[in-house]
């Protein structure tokens, strides 16, 4: 039985795509709202706010009753604008009820964490981070992140490491992509910037990787799951105009340090560059594509 907690978000709808086909089983989905129509027999939903300890005992219980259950925990109070804003409610989300829910879940056979390349920190010079590399976010969204790292790691619990992540949305609201094909559509220019770097993958590769190192069963505490290739976000605009056969001259590539286009309040590193070369030997991968399916050895 896999559970997906805080499964109707961006990343959440691909990883219920990528169980209901890459596996068998049955899918527990659990966040605050759930859809008021289920057509997909495998699915069953529950909903649970993680910061409310009687909503989480619920929940334990019900998930007590299953077998051999998978748990991908990715319910998070995560825009860094908001969690430098709020960092009490930040942290009872993301650190506490995380820690919460984790002993209580002590039967489930698997937990796995999504974390974020923003543990890391600034690459300087183009340096990809190995799993094994000190940790130096730059913001407190960061600082929640290596918080929850360690409340899993110890536990004896899996961590994977997300780049930049980007995709149409399944998740019913706009995602950046979605964004970009807009207003490509309305033949505005969008502007992205050109210097800064990450390894990016799309959502759809993301979540089928993850549910791969699960069935694997793989005994690394901490995975970066990302793409190959430094892509600047002008980079990516550039590909998702391509994909989606619209004007690529639409696309403007501007500076990070020179003109705000994200409206980012707290800060950011420039560029964050992952090592996957520990992805890749686990799954027997040679190239791991921001968008195309991951070429096997
Ligand atoms: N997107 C990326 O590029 C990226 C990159 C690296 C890591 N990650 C990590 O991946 C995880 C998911 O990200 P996402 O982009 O899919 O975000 P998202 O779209 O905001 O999804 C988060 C989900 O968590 C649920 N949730 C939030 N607070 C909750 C609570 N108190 N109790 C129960 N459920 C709650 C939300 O649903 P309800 O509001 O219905 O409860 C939502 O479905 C986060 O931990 C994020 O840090 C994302």
């Amino acid at each position: 039985m896999y559970v997906i907690v805080g499964a109707n978000g961006y990343l959440g709808s691909y990883i219920k795509k990528a169980v209901l086909d890459l596996t068998d089983d049955e899918l527990i989905c659990v966040s605050r709202h759930i859809p008021e129509n289920n057509e997909e027999k495998r699915i069953r939903y529950i909903s649970c706010d993680i910061s409310d300890r009687e909503s989480v005992d619920q929940l334990i219980e019900e998930l007590r009753k299953e077998e051999d259950v998978r748990i991908v925990f990715l319910a998070a109070y995560h825009n860094p604008d908001l969690v430098e804003k709020n960092p009490k409610l930040a942290w009872d989300v993301n650190v506490t009820s995380l820690s919460y829910f984790i002993n209580q879940a002590d039967f489930a056979k698997q937990i796995y964490y999504a974390s974020t390349d923003s543990v890391y920190g600034e690459s300087v010079d183009f340096y990809h981070f190995k799993e094994s590399d000190p940790l130096d976010p730059v913001n407190f969204y960061g600082h929640n992140k290596c918080a929850a790292e360690a409340v899993m790691v110890h536990h004896g619990r899996n961590v994977v490491r997300f780049p930049f992540l980007i995709s149409p949305s399944l998740a019913g609201k706009p995602h950046f992509y979605d964004r970009i094909v807009e207003s490509l559509k309305n033949d505005q220019p969008f502007e992205m910037y050109e210097d800064s770097y990450r390894s990016s993958l799309s959502f759809d590769n993301a979540a089928r990787l993850l549910v791969q190192l699960m069935i694997k069963q793989d005994p690394h505490p901490i995975v970066n799951v990302c793409g190959d290739k430094d892509l600047s976000k002008y980079d990516v605009g550039l590909l998702v105009a391509e994909r989606e056969g619209l004007n690529k001259e639409l696309i403007v590539p501007v500076r990070m340090g020179e003109i705000s286009v994200e409206g980012f309040i707290s800060k950011r590193a420039t560029s964050t560059l992952m090592d996957n070369t520990l992805l890749k030997e686990i799954l027997d991968l040679e190239y791991v594509d921001i968008f195309e399916r991951p070429k096997r050895r």
